[in-house]
């Protein structure tokens, strides 16, 4: 077997070489872009008439017969090619005789990588927006069973105020919403077409950059052929985008472990999303929702070591790009992965409403409550927050809550304090008057869910 470029050379690299150039064994996984995008460039040099029609045809149901081996797995590729550019090439002249030669007519495998990565991520990010919006509608149905649901809401992993559980997750459902605008914004730039660029300078055939851009289904394409070689920028911002979708599942992780615990009890994961112990029979593991944080960081890792790949690369091609797939591949793996993971847990989780109530029922999360009753009373905010602290002191040194202090002791602290207090302090209220917008009351949650519902509507009608 020779190189398809080997012409110039008078040895070949040993094995143990050629199997540090390869790319093939993971680049494989684009198997099918890189022959849609042959079949869009021959298509394309037959229209400019650069390719006769017999020979077109020829190449064209070489490519297709290639296609249908590929879906069906069939494909046998060798280091020896390299690449998917380099083995699709060779089995097409296998299969076709010289005629397949004539393929690579008019551009690199320089364009040809860039186009392919282009149509492949274009895919990805659609599938990976659709499970957004699924993880979204997930937390939505949740949410809407919750309105009145309430938990301590924190700070510092502290009691602070009760919030509704409702509100809690519809925070998950806005930061979805974001990563979701984030992607479809990334789409814009993965949707220009590279073919066509050559190796770096364009081509001195007369071909039509155009056609196969729209063949693709290509919104546009690069201006510059330098450019459209070098820019991975499309992929950095997909990796960019993927560890903040990653970074969102990791914090709702946690909170799903925490709550999932023995000390906080709030849900309970579904069996099929935890694992058991070898050891101890009694564990319930949130193996699942661990590994997501966990995966996190690897993701983050694919984001950097791009970084690092192209900040010193003149331009154009270099083969350092070679190494910007394998952090791309393992990042559609593992975003897709961790998502449907979200969408069977947020689905089958059990929602301890009477473990939540009685969390908030037994807390100092009402204190703020008492001082914002104090301050309507005409008390100076800062004085109220310090009576309120006093009265929190006192009650911790005796054992007891705000709601079990009898109203003479609320007197000595402020005459104004009537009996009406403890109608404030109650957790349900605390919830509900805080009707400000985009607050934690009621109404102001069944609002944010009619304009949750309309933003996933929205999405699954493009
Ligand atoms: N396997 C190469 C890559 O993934 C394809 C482009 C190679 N181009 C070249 N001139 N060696 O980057």
């Amino acid at each position: 077997m020779s190189k398809l470029w080997g012409g110039r050379f008078e040895k070949k690299p040993e094995e143990w070489v050629d199997e540090f150039n390869a790319s093939i064994s993971f680049d494989q996984e684009l198997v099918l872009e890189d022959i849609e995008g042959s079949i869009a460039h021959v298509k394309m040099l037959q229209k400019c008439e650069i390719l006769n029609e017999v020979d077109a045809k020829k190449i064209l149901s070489g490519l297709q017969e290639l296609y249908i081996e590929a879906e069906n797995g069939s494909l046998q590729y060798s280091v020896e090619y390299e690449d998917i550019h380099l083995n699709i090439e060779k089995m097409l002249i296998d299969k076709i005789g010289d005629t397949g030669g004539k393929l690579h007519t008019g551009r690199s495998r320089n364009d040809q990588i860039a186009t392919d990565m282009h149509l492949y991520l274009k895919r990805r990010t659609a599938e990976i927006i659709d499970l957004l919006d699924e993880l979204q509608q997930k937390l939505l149905h949740q949410a809407e069973e919750n309105i009145e649901t309430i938990i301590p809401g924190y700070t510092h992993l502290q009691r602070a105020q009760p919030i509704s559980f409702a509100h809690h997750l519809l925070a998950y459902f806005w930061m979805l919403e974001r990563d979701k605008e984030r992607m479809k914004d990334g789409l814009k730039r993965i949707d220009i077409s590279p073919l066509g660029a050559g190796a770096l300078a364009g081509t001195t055939f007369p071909i039509d950059r155009n056609f196969s851009a729209e063949l693709l289904g290509f919104n546009s394409v690069y201006e510059n052929s330098l450019d459209a070689v070098s820019d991975r920028d499309f992929i950095l911002e997909f990796l960019s985008s993927s560890s903040i979708v990653m970074t969102h599942l990791s914090r709702l992780a946690e909170e799903f472990i925490l709550w999932s615990t023995e000390e906080f009890q709030f849900i309970e994961l579904d069996d099929a999303f935890t694992t058991g112990s070898s050891i101890m029979p009694q564990k319930k593991n949130p193996d699942m929702a661990e590994l997501v944080r966990g995966k996190t960081g690897r993701v983050n890792g694919h984001l950097t070591s791009l970084l690092t790949v192209l900040k010193g690369l003149p331009l154009a091609y270099n083969k350092d790009m070679q190494e910007d797939k394998e952090g791309m591949f393992d990042t559609v793996k593992t975003v897709v992965g961790s998502l449907k993971i979200f969408i069977g847990m947020v689905k089958t989780m059990k929602v301890k409403k009477e473990n939540m109530k009685k969390a908030v029922g037994e807390d100092f999360s009402n204190a703020t409550e008492l001082a914002d009753y104090l301050a309507v009373r005409n008390i100076p905010f800062r004085q109220a927050h310090e009576i309120v602290g006093k009265l929190v002191l006192h009650c911790i040194q005796n054992n007891m809550f705000l709601k079990d202090l009898p109203l003479h002791v609320y007197k000595d602290a402020s005459p104004v304090i009537e009996d009406d207090v403890y109608d404030i302090l109650a957790p349900t209220s605390a919830v509900e008057r805080r009707n400000s917008y985009g607050g934690t009351g009621f109404q102001q949650v069944k609002y944010q869910i009619e304009k949750a519902k309309g933003k996933v509507e929205l999405s699954l009608q493009k």
